[in-house]
């Protein structure tokens, strides 16, 4: 779940951020919930998610695209959101960058950019994340928030937010909708239920690894085949030219646009001093990336599986994101689903409006309520039969707010520590177990147990429960005495580091 709010100087907003893997995009509310899209350098509307760090100074957005020209030394990073809540750093002139960090710079520029141009402090936002996203990566959202100065940010998924931003814009629409939601770097599908009082989400369904930039990654193994033979090159000489491949691959984004309208499309690169010509066609990119569509469309099907449909009882298909706007998405999703009615829906910003429109409903209409479900499945690490496994208890696609609790024993008398490990996995409803290889660890909590403990006999009661917004809580008890763990409690901490990377996300220009 997710919004965006700003406490007004000079007037009132509620803001909604689509942080993107490409391009990030804001929206906001007025007090009259009139819906605009924040314009940046150029006028655009889509904010670049880049980051230029040099040894001075770091810049993001365009300011880090035009000033690749200008610096001697820099370092450029994108694509960094497929690496949220994980423990990637990268050293980068003497200091160990997170993506979470390199995400709050981005956030950051936007958040001063709006405050200046509206004369608003923006301490509460809503912030969209792929449905996929898990709870470490919501953390680290959380995390990139709050480094850029939002003291209260709250999280919505993308295409919960598409599908508010649908309904306001096509308000005769009720009915169950699939939200097929495929941007840069990841798709999500959300099977919804759209009526009088509000949404349901019945299911989702996606994966951080599949967006337009794998598109590009296709047509562009194509384009370096047609390069190493039109200019007699070697493989090897390609893997040895950085800066070939990355123009290769800019290259490739650039034809893969141009095909959607025409079914062929020429190019030239500059290899070695000379322009080497190319032609490549929509039949090869369409044969190179038929996979991908497939892919999504296995997830539709999953989709609607598991919000208890099927595609005849499905009303219509809504797509968003930049790459829905390919040719191929859209005829292989009519070929899968004849009677299903599917529209495109502003790819941008739909998103961001969304996530606008329900700030203003959270912090001043209440107009809007939506019923989530959990995102993944949540168990604890158990041996069962001598092996370790996660014993699954809350589902992910089960409707929120829910509740789970298991019994154990202590493995010895006067055991004086419990080891909760919490485990977030992808297994469906039934599956009791799960092993760990396919199983990510969130947090392991120490439980001080107190009173007469004896191996075996004595009953230790361990309840996860998922609240309306899906936040993780787990209780211990035993002997009467009752711990609580919040999973997500110390995105809150303030320590050395937090206030050393804070100071450099605000330098950023
Ligand atoms: N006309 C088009 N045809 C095909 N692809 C397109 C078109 N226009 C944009 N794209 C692709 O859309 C992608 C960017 O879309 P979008 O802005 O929705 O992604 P994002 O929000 O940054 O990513 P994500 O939602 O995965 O974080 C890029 O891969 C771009 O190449
Ligand atoms: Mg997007």
């Amino acid at each position: 779940m997710s919004y965006i709010i700003g406490i007004g100087m000079d007037g009132e907003y509620y803001v909604g951020i689509d942080l993107g893997m490409i391009n990030s995009v804001m929206a906001f509310t007025d007090a009259d919930g009139t819906i605009s899209i924040q314009r940046w350098e150029k006028g655009h509307t889509k904010f670049p998610s880049v980051v230029l760090l040099t040894p001075n100074r770091s810049y993001a957005g365009q300011l880090a695209l035009d000033r690749k020209f200008y610096e001697d030394r820099y370092h450029f990073e994108n694509c960094f959101k497929r690496m949220m809540g994980t423990t990637h750093k990268q050293r980068i002139y003497n200091v160990d960058y997170t993506p979470t960090e390199l995400f709050s710079m981005i956030l950051h520029k936007m958040i001063r950019t709006f405050e200046e141009e509206h004369n608003h402090k923006l301490e509460r936002a809503v912030l969209a994340v792929p449905a996929d996203f898990g709870d470490a990566e919501r953390e680290a959202v959380m995390k990139a928030a709050y480094l850029a100065g939002i003291k209260e940010p709250k999280i919505i998924n993308e295409s919960n937010a598409a599908a508010i931003s649908y309904r306001h814009d096509t308000t005769d629409f009720i009915g169950k909708a699939a939200i097929y939601d495929i941007g840069g770097g990841t798709f999500d599908v959300t099977i919804m239920d759209i009526h009088e009082n509000g949404f349901d989400v019945l299911s989702n369904e996606g994966s951080k690894f599949l967006g337009g930039r794998d598109w590009d990654l296709q047509l562009a193994s194509i384009i370096q085949k047609k390069i190493i033979a039109n200019a007699g090159l070697t493989p090897k000489d390609i893997d040895n030219d950085s800066d070939l491949r990355r123009r290769i691959l800019s290259e490739a984004e650039r034809h893969k646009i141009i095909l959607d309208r025409v079914d062929k499309s020429k190019g030239a690169l500059l290899v070695r001093g000379k322009y080497i010509g190319f032609e490549i066609s929509r039949t090869e990119l369409d044969n190179a990336t038929v996979e991908l569509v497939s892919k999504t469309i296995k997830m539709t099907n999953d989709a609607i599986r598991a919000a208890g449909l099927t595609p005849n009882t499905l009303d219509r298909i809504v797509l968003v994101g930049g790459p829905s706007i390919t040719p191929l998405i859209r005829s292989m999703l009519e070929n899968e689903f004849p009677n299903v009615e599917i529209t495109r829906y502003d790819p941008i910003h739909a998103v961001a409006r969304g996530a606008a429109i329900y700030a203003r409903s959270l912090f001043k209409t209440k107009s809007i309520k939506i019923r989530s479900v959990l995102n993944k499945t949540f168990g604890l690490k158990m041996g069962i039969d001598g092996e370790e496994c996660v014993c699954n208890l809350l589902y992910r696609n089960v409707t929120l707010p829910m509740s789970r609790e298991v019994v154990c024993r202590p493995k010895t008398d006067d055991q004086e520590i419990l080891d909760v490990a919490i485990y977030e996995n992808r297994a469906t409803k039934g599956e009791l177990h799960t092993p760990l290889t396919r199983s990510r660890l969130l947090n392991t909590f120490h439980i001080p147990l107190t009173g007469k403990i004896s191996r075996g006999r004595t009953k230790i009661y361990i309840r996860m429960s998922a609240d309306l917004e899906g936040l993780i809580s787990i209780e211990v008890e035993c002997n009467n005495k009752k711990d609580t763990c919040d999973l997500s409690s110390d995105i809150y901490l303030s320590n050395e580091e937090f206030s050393e990377t804070m100071r450099r996300v605000r330098m950023v220009q």
